[in-house]
């Protein structure tokens, strides 16, 4: 089996070969950071347009890395949402027109499942497993039951967590993305210098929430640029991240413990805690979900960092996984800007409100 996975969901064009032994034969990933920079956050137009520009180019090249032809692969998987849908209709019609012309099956994948079953790419785990799923757009915590069956326990009532890095970043001037700059800055600070809140902490439910953290980030700075003057200093700018991503691991660390007892109590079988999304790239975040698994006698399994960002080696594994289980889609698939995991989830209208 060797499938032919392309990612254009958000602001990574990104593709990938992926054999049926894990095998990744080849694994593109062009970023459009530098694009986006200058305007301090991704533009949709922006986005879609590159990737128009450089998918035919990027697909071209996996396969001339993976040293296959079009006729070697069984099948196409292209991300079908959610995301940024200009993208998303570049890879979706992309993919479709490969497995028209080659007369493949098509596959659509859903790019959280990507991230759900990425750790299977990397490691061996079997379902049911619990996911810690943590990247630019979501924070949720789901059972991963099987392909296709995902049970959702909580997520974000406002910000999803890498937004909450992605916003204060921003905010002391680190630049984008804000994740890593925020975790490159941190390791020279304080964490215990600032005692920011910890949303949710100890309340029930394992929902998670980061704007009032964000508000308090900016509300010491504001606090600090009166006391010391401006600009903050690079110490200062250190002890803030440092203490930031201290709160942010704090509360996931909290909610994700609450959704081990509600998986335990379901499932005997199941001792793994998958972490994945962009977000899982954290080392300090890893670090504290490791201590948590131990202390909980169940494991961690992080996919290296390359596969927790964005890119397509999952969504062609996910392929594989789907094309396995003969779960593949019609040509007339449609792209998806929204496209929960879990659709019988209970929706969350801001503060904690279930309707
Ligand atoms: O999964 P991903 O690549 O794209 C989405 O599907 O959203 O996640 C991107 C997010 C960004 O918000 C970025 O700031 C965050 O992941 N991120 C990190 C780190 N690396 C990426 N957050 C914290 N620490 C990191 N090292
Ligand atoms: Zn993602």
């Amino acid at each position: 089996m060797l499938i032919l996975g392309i990612e254009t969901s958000c602001d990574e064009t990104a593709a990938a070969v992926v054999d049926g032994e894990r095998n990744i034969r080849a694994d593109i990933v062009l970023s459009q950071t530098e694009l986006h920079t200058p305007h301090g956050g991704i533009v949709p137009e922006i986005a879609a347009r590159a990737h128009l520009e450089h998918l035919d180019h990027l697909i071209g090249r996996a396969l001339k890395e993976a040293g296959v032809s079009f006729a070697d692969l069984s099948a196409v998987a292209a991300t079908g949402g959610p995301g940024l849908i200009g993208g998303v209709i570049v890879g979706v019609m992309t993919g479709k027109a490969i497995a028209f012309a080659r007369n493949l099956p098509f596959l659509a994948i859903n790019h959280l499942e990507g991230h759900a079953l990425s750790a299977r790419l990397s490691h061996d785990v079997e379902f049911p497993y619990l996911l810690l799923l943590v990247s630019g757009g979501h924070c949720q915590l789901l059972i991963v039951e099987g392909v296709g069956r995902y049970m959702r326990l909580g997520t974000t009532i406002d910000d999803a967590a890498g937004e909450a890095f992605d916003k204060t970043a921003k905010l002391l001037g680190l630049g984008y993305p804000g994740g890593p700059a925020i975790e490159r800055a941190a390791k020279s600070g304080d964490p215990a210098r600032f005692a920011f809140p910890r949303p949710l902490k100890g309340r029930p439910g394992c929902n998670f929430s980061f704007a009032g953290l964000k508000t308090a980030v900016r509300q010491q700075v504001e606090a600090t640029l009166e006391e010391e003057g401006a600009p903050l200093s690079p110490q200062t700018v250190s002890d803030l991240a440092a203490s930031f991503q201290e709160a942010v691991a704090d509360s996931l660390v909290d909610r994700t413990r609450r959704a081990i007892d509600i998986f335990r109590e379901r499932y005997q079988l199941g001792r793994a805690l998958v972490v994945a999304g962009g977000v899982a790239a954290n080392t300090r975040l890893r670090q504290r979900l490791s201590d948590l698994a131990d202390s909980e006698g169940m494991r961690l399994v992080a996919p290296p960092q390359r596969l927790c960002t964005d890119n397509a080696a999952m969504i062609a594994w996910a392929g594989i996984e789907r094309l396995r289980l003969g779960l593949t889609d019609g040509l007339d698939f449609s792209p998806r800007p929204r496209w929960p995991l879990d659709p019988n989830a209970p929706k969350v209208i801001g503060a904690g409100v279930k309707a």
